[in-house]
């Protein structure tokens, strides 16, 4: 996620994952113009933390060119993998043919792959939306012609372009995209209880589920997750359990905040620490009570000393986390 899958977000999302589980985390999306001329590892997009040898590296763009250079550039952080974006659609990016304006051309769009196919042996897969318009027709064309062309594995949205994040994501197409391919597909799109990933899987058979927004207020849905299928919690927290209640994640989700705020220090210049902070409030304030209160507060603190100090009085009295929230 633009703006937030960074490596203080990342060290966040980490704390909470079951002991010794692989998991796959994504980058923010890096765009082919900037990182050939980028020093990568460097930038606030492309920092990562010691041990993230599970990254993937998510690429905008469709200049073959530029994906080579920017593949190459990308092996000082040796990524997991290469996913090229297929789903970004704000008019900024469609006017260059890239995220899901990729999905207007399917003919444009295999090159895009193919050329990828031929830099790299890294695992690549896409991250794509329903399509520019509603037509399942179309969508399992495309996603047929992403397997013939080299795409070990597909991560479906679905949701068309002109519903940005609004409206239901349709999980019917996850289903039908699942049968129409070999490779593995993952479902994305309106997690936000740790039964949802376990519901998603069950509906659609997909092979893999991406949580995304709610992984803001709720990071630790991964451990709930885990626990539910009797895996191990995360390392520093054996022996206890998920925090389940409005309570229990009301406490936690004021610790995830205050680990976040030392990630953002220890991995970010001071200017760019707010912004994040506020970015990552902007979204995980929606499931708590009270939350929008804190994040207007935040909003106007100069720098992390005082945003802490707002954060440790909001939640001198014991905030709670609402299970699910309107997402408009
Ligand atoms: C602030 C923000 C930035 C995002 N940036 C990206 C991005 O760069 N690349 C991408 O593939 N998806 C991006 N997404 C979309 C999410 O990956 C995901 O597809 C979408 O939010 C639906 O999943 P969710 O309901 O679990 O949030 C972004 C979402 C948000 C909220």
């Amino acid at each position: 996620m633009a703006g937030l899958s960074h490596v203080a977000f990342r060290q966040v999302v980490r704390s909470y994952l079951p002991a010794h589980v692989n998991t796959l985390l994504f980058t923010e999306m890096l765009s082919t113009r900037l990182l050939p001329l980028e020093d990568v590892g460097q930038t606030p997009q492309t920092r990562i933390a010691d041990g993230e040898t599970d990254l993937i590296s998510q690429l905008l763009g469709n200049d073959e060119r530029l994906i080579d250079h920017s593949v190459k550039k990308l092996q000082s952080i040796a990524p997991a993998g290469i996913d090229i974006n297929m789903g970004c659609p704000v008019s900024k990016v469609l006017k260059h043919n890239w995220g899901v304006g990729l999905m207007g051309d399917i003919r444009y769009a295999e090159q895009v792959v193919r050329g990828t196919r031929a830099v790299t042996d890294l695992p690549l897969s896409v991250k794509m939306r329903t399509g520019l318009s509603d037509d399942p027709v179309y969508l399992i064309e495309f996603v047929k012609m992403l397997e013939e062309a080299g795409a070990d594995w597909i991560t479906l949205h679905p949701r068309i372009q002109s519903q940005h994040r609004k409206g239901r994501a349709n999980w019917e197409y996850i289903g039908r995209v699942r049968e129409a391919v070999r490779i593995p597909v993952v479902g994305n799109g309106d997690i936000q209880e740790s039964e949802d990933v376990l519901r998603m899987q069950r509906e659609t058979g997909c092979d893999g589920v991406m949580v995304a927004r709610v992984s803001t207020a709720r990071p630790w849905i991964f451990w709930q997750v885990g626990e539910t299928l009797g895996l191990p919690p995360p390392l520093g927290r054996e022996g206890e359990p998920a925090p389940r209640t409005p309570e229990e994640e009301g406490l936690e989700y004021h610790r995830a905040l205050i680990l976040f705020c030392d990630q953002l220090e220890s991995n970010f210049a001071p200017a760019e620490q707010m912004p994040r902070l506020k970015l990552f409030l902007a979204w995980g304030n929606k499931w708590v009570f009270f939350g929008h209160y804190l994040w207007k507060q935040v909003n106007r603190c100069p720098d992390l000393i005082r945003a802490r100090g707002v954060i440790n009085d909001f939640f001198s009295t014991p905030k709670t986390l609402l299970p699910r929230t309107s997402l408009q």
